[in-house]
């Protein structure tokens, strides 16, 4: 009888250890349908010997080099076994933060996030934080203090990209001239940095004058349609563009040229990302200098997912160092350009 009881005993204790092991788990699938971890009461883990599942919240894929930073992101996740959980946010930070949030749902173990504007990303951070899953900035900034609502920024210097861009022209052009300017997407942290850097930059040199900026929001489209308005309201009084990136310089060019006018010779245009086609314009004499802004975050980023699943700390901002593509080094680089 007395074995009968301890049986008994034995047998209810295993039952409440297993309810109790399985009573809070719920298991996540990928878009893909694979498993991609267990949640486990208030804490997330990813199950060791699991493949590590990492989001990436792209904001728009549209554009040579978003294409770049996604396939880059993509490449080094498929080298390292890393499953990726990729949602493009179509140029809306709505979009971004509602697929921030399906990431939760789906519980990834990090989230990689390319904002598109600074504002805007708080409700996403902060679910992340809630839910215990670290987020990694790369190229944009976002509104939030780094260590805190997000672990670290890993992006270029925008406002040293915009000085270089000015110290070019002062170095090669000269120091007077009329500017106009492309602008970035208004509220992106690229485009307000990027001005900050070329502005702050002239003020020492007043005869180069800012003739009129505005946004083109980082597109060849608009960079052509803003760059006619430009040619209407001041024609041959432009000597200089400035553009935030090189597709808008691309779509200036095309401006330039409808307008009868050539450009390096009647405008001489200055940009930034270093994308293969406008080192082929630089090669051709119509750009004249682009200031590097590498796409390539998949190694850097992976790294740093590395580091914290090692219980290793890293800094607040990881910054990516640029080169410079002018007349001097094109044609030498075009071939390994994006
Ligand atoms: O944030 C980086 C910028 O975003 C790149 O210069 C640009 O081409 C892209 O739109």
């Amino acid at each position: 009888m007395k074995r009968k009881i301890s049986l008994l005993l034995a047998l209810v204790m295993v039952f409440a250890i297993l309810t109790a092991c399985s009573g809070n788990d719920t298991t996540s699938t990928t878009p893909e349908g694979s498993k991609a971890e267990t949640t486990k009461g208030e804490e997330t883990t990813a199950d060791s010997g699991e493949k590590l599942v990492v989001g990436f919240s792209q904001m728009e894929n549209n554009m040579p080099w978003r294409i770049a930073e996604t396939n880059s992101i993509r490449a080094e996740a498929e080298k390292r076994g890393i499953e990726l959980v990729y949602t493009d946010a179509q140029s809306q930070t709505a979009k971004q933060v509602s697929d921030v949030e399906d990431m939760i749902a789906q519980g990834v173990d990090y989230i990689l996030l390319a904002p598109r504007e600074a504002e805007g990303l708080a409700p996403a951070l902060a679910a992340a934080k809630a839910a215990n899953i670290p987020v990694i900035l790369i190229d944009r900034a976002a509104k939030g203090e780094a260590g805190v609502d997000y672990v670290t920024l890993i992006a270029s210097d925008f406002i040293e990209e915009g000085q270089r861009v000015a110290e070019w022209i002062v170095d090669n052009h000269g120091n007077s001239g009329n500017i106009v300017i492309l602008e970035g997407t208004q509220g992106a942290s690229a485009a307000t940095d990027r001005q900050k850097g070329f502005t702050d930059y002239l003020k020492d040199f007043p005869n180069l004058k800012v003739l009129a900026s505005q946004t083109a929001d980082f597109t060849r489209a608009d960079g052509q349609k803003v760059m006619e308005n430009f040619i209407q309201a001041h024609g041959k009084d432009i000597d200089i563009v400035y553009a935030h990136n090189d597709e808008m310089a691309i779509g200036a060019i095309q401006a330039i040229k409808a307008a009868g006018m050539v450009p390096g010779e009647d405008i001489i245009l200055a940009s930034i990302d270093g994308q293969k086609e406008a080192l082929q314009a630089i090669i051709a004499g119509e750009l004249a200098v682009s200031v590097e802004c590498s796409p390539f975050f998949g190694p850097i980023a992976f790294d740093v997912i590395e580091k914290l699943e090692a219980g290793e700390s890293v800094d607040t901002f990881i910054k990516n160092d640029d080169r410079l593509f002018d007349g001097t080094n094109a044609e030498e680089l075009v071939d390994g350009a994006f």
